[in-house]
């Protein structure tokens, strides 16, 4: 008995001081130079939380370390394989696993007896919550990695909608079943089922420029799974590490949908206009196509430029390119500036990240809100791999899938170059207006390319 209540109090300690480094680790992460300390920071803190639970649990050492030595094998081997333009889709799908594991722990919990109301609770919610952060994750996986693209409206998606307000009665009828008399083992195992279906249903009809909040807010909803989970096992640091998640997934879906200018009401139950209602669709005038060499002559010309990098920047991995034609420009006399959208790119601060492993001065970056009034004193708006974060049919077109989002306004610049290898749509699949402009000057082909070719230009 007393050799029991030391094991719990000496995880009870390890619990505390795991916490505190989760929430170290956490901070480390904000900059760049700590971020990778933070990271492993937080490995260790979860690899001793993980590792002094399993103390007194009954299940064989062998199972444990071979669980643990796989897992450990799957995550680095996928880790290590992962492109940095995948990375979003890898979180996604993280998410999900995360909403599995609590699915699975609060199933694990249910058994043929009646449990106590509480208990019942607080299976019924842990289930819930993990099962949509489960199939609703790898619906986002899906989208971001355009491997499913179903259209909101269609059948197929109305019918998973359906499963997904279905599922609201059934977790209200499930949570308190004990107290109604129901016999809940009965319909188990179709609530399991409906709350899988209801993940999918979730996700599916929000598309477009909405997917960056709907990702935090899966990542969110895995740590609150988590915390309950903590809650039903009476696991403190479950609890913790699972409110924190929830608590930071959350502040950030909140930061997300005030960037895009939207509610999470909105988001989550309006969803993105019809594309079909788009005017911006189809053919909309004559593009002007540029060269290198020419945009070069203008550069060097310019006393002011605006370099807008967006998704393409990430795919070319140019921003080493970049810092350097910044650098160039600058000698040149000509002032700098970066315009940072928030939801540039696949993930929050994407740009941010690339830009300061190619150690471009942070100062120089500057919001939408900051640089749109003075625009139009801008010689030159350089949009590297941009797109929907500056298609003027979010602020002129009513109506479009990404009407209400706020740009960088690059058209009201003198002058705006869009490097892209083609005239194929961003992320949000709509034409963008801006190609068409009498200031804009198309530069193809692959951004890296393209801007090697001006800095060669520079240097000669
Ligand atoms: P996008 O609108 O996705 O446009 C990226 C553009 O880059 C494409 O039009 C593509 O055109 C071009 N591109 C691709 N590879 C290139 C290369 N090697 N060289 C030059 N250009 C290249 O990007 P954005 O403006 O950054 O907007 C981000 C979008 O993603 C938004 O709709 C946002 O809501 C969404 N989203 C964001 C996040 C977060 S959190 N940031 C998460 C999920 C979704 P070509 O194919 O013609 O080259």
């Amino acid at each position: 008995m007393n050799m029991l209540i030391d094991i719990t109090i000496f995880q009870n300690l390890v619990y505390i001081v795991s916490s505190v480094l989760f929430i170290l680790g956490i901070k480390m992460l904000g900059k760049e130079s700590t971020a990778v300390r933070g990271n492993i920071l937080s490995s260790v803190a979860m690899l001793s939380a993980v590792s002094v639970t399993l103390i007194d649990v009954d299940i064989g050492i062998t199972i444990i370390i071979s669980a643990i030595i796989l897992g450990a094998l799957i995550g680095s081997v996928i880790a290590l394989k992962v492109k940095m333009t995948a990375i979003p889709e890898m979180v996604a799908l993280f998410n999900g696993f995360g909403g599995m594991a609590s699915f699975l722990i609060a199933w694990s919990q249910f058994t043929d007896t009646q449990p106590a109301l509480l208990q019942n609770l607080l299976i019924m919610i842990t289930i819930y919550i993990g099962g949509i952060t489960f199939s609703g994750s790898i619906v986002a996986y899906g989208k971001l990695s355009e491997k499913i693209n179903l259209e909101k409206g269609s059948l197929v998606t109305n019918i998973l909608v359906t499963f997904f307000y279905l599922s609201i009665p059934a977790l209200l009828i499930m949570m308190f079943a004990p107290a109604l008399s129901i016999d809940s083992n009965f319909i188990f195992f179709g609530f399991l089922v409906l709350t899988v279906l209801a993940g999918l249903g979730f996700v599916m009809p929000i598309g477009g420029g909405d997917m960056p909040v709907v990702i935090s807010l899966l990542n969110s909803l895995s740590g609150i799974a988590a915390a309950f989970a903590g809650l039903l096992l009476l696991n403190n640091v479950l609890i913790v590490a699972g409110s924190l998640v929830g608590a930071s997934g959350l502040i950030l879906t909140i930061i997300m949908a005030k960037a895009m200018n939207r509610t999470i009401g909105n988001i989550l139950f309006v969803g993105y206009a019809s594309a079909s209602s788009s005017k911006s669709e189809g053919e909309q005038g004559e593009v002007k196509p540029i060269t290198a060499e020419d945009a070069y002559l203008i550069l060097e010309n310019a006393s002011s430029v605006l370099v807008v990098p967006g998704y393409g920047m990430a795919v070319a991995q140019a921003q080493h390119v970049v810092r350097e034609l910044g650098e160039l420009l600058e000698e040149n006399g000509t002032e700098v500036k970066y315009g940072i959208h928030p939801v540039a790119g696949r993930m929050p601060g994407h740009m941010n990240v690339l830009l300061a492993e190619a150690n471009v001065s942070y100062d120089l970056l500057v919001e939408p809100d900051d640089v749109n009034p003075t625009m139009d004193t801008f010689d030159v708006a350089v949009v590297i791999g941009a797109n929907d974060v500056v298609n003027p049919s979010a602020t002129e077109e009513p109506g479009s899938p990404i009407y209400g989002m706020p740009i960088i306004e690059v058209h009201n610049a003198k002058t705006v170059f869009v490097l892209k290898r083609s005239m194929s749509s961003g992320f949000a699949g709509v034409q963008n207006p801006l190609f068409f402009k009498e200031n804009t000057r198309m530069l193809f082909g692959d951004a890296k390319e393209s801007i090697g070719t001006v800095v060669s230009e520079f240097k000669d």
